[in-house]
């Protein structure tokens, strides 16, 4: 793993800094006009502020940084699977892509944006959870827009098949006042009621445990937040589910990484290709999932 001082050739005066982040974790700062922060811990984006506006991703006060635990908040990247692993339940949930450190690729500015390309490779930790062969590259820009990509390829000599979501948790007033909408007259699979496949009625409101799988959705979901007066617009490419969360008060409280009276500042929407549209990959062939979020 590269050491805080390897780091600092990436350093960009007035633009990016190279620091130690929560617990000495290595984090790239964006403190240019749009700002923003990203791990290489499951190269995991903790911050993304625009010009003009407020802190846009969730970020738990009780979140771990610890080095094999995942970030709670942000944007983890599942893969690959998602949810419980389905042969092995003793398997890390959502997958090992966000509690493994990633290695920097490079950091280019683009007019006021910062481009991060950060990458992960199969070894062998990633072997013992998942036999196959790959590469992902994570491509995040800062800027007016947040634009993340997540890349997969296959290298190894078979096909893969896996699923990939980055989780994305946004920062609301009040989950209550909330509304989601895009998915009107999408099926869902509702993971609160044994899994049962339902149709969205008009836009989604927040009014007790929400963990649904949209199925076969490709066009942008608006986040729609009253009460701190604003709208968030997520745009995808190369994806089939959105993914719609909030625990609500026990499964808040159940977990440990997660404030008690936390969740109804939050609400993720998640851009993903789990279940039927996992990625199948033929040798050397590569997918590419990206997420646009932009407020207004
Ligand atoms: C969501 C899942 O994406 O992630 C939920 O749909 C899950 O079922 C949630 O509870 C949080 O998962 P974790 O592993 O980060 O606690």
């Amino acid at each position: 793993m590269s050491t805080l001082s390897d780091l600092q050739q990436f350093a960009i005066p007035g633009l990016v800094e190279l620091a130690a982040g929560h617990n000495n974790l290595p984090v790239v700062r964006i403190v240019g006009k749009h700002k923003g922060e990203i791990y290489l811990h499951g190269a995991h984006v903790t911050r993304w502020q625009p010009a003009g506006q407020s802190e846009v991703l969730w970020l738990s006060q009780k979140s771990m940084w610890e080095e094999n635990k995942p970030i709670r908040g942000g944007v983890p990247i599942c893969f690959p699977w998602f949810g419980p692993n389905k042969a092995d339940a003793k398997l890390p949930a959502h997958g090992f892509a966000r509690t493994l450190p990633w290695s920097l690729l490079s950091i280019a500015p683009q007019d006021d944006a910062v481009t991060v390309v950060l990458s992960l490779t199969s070894n062998t930790e990633t072997k013992k959870l998942w036999p196959n062969d790959f590469v992902l590259k994570f491509r995040v820009t800062f800027g007016k827009t947040l634009t993340m990509s997540l890349e997969l390829t296959n290298t190894g000599p078979a096909p893969l098949t896996a699923e990939e979501a980055l989780h994305t948790y946004f920062s609301v007033a009040d989950v209550h006042k909330v509304s989601v909408s895009g998915l009107t007259e999408i099926r869902y699979i509702d993971k609160t009621d044994n899994m049962s496949e339902k149709t969205q009625q008009g836009p989604i409101t927040i009014t007790s445990e929400t963990d649904r799988v949209y199925l076969n959705t490709t066009t942008p979901t608006r986040l729609d937040d009253p009460s701190s007066n604003r709208k968030i617009e997520i745009a995808k490419e190369g994806s089939k589910n959105t993914v719609v969360w909030n625990p609500w008060i026990a499964k808040a409280k159940a977990m440990p990484d997660f404030g008690d009276e936390e969740w109804p500042h939050m609400i993720c929407i998640e851009t993903c290709n789990v279940a039927a549209s996992s990625i199948t990959l033929a040798p050397a062939q590569s997918h590419t999932m990206t997420a646009l979020i932009s407020v207004s």
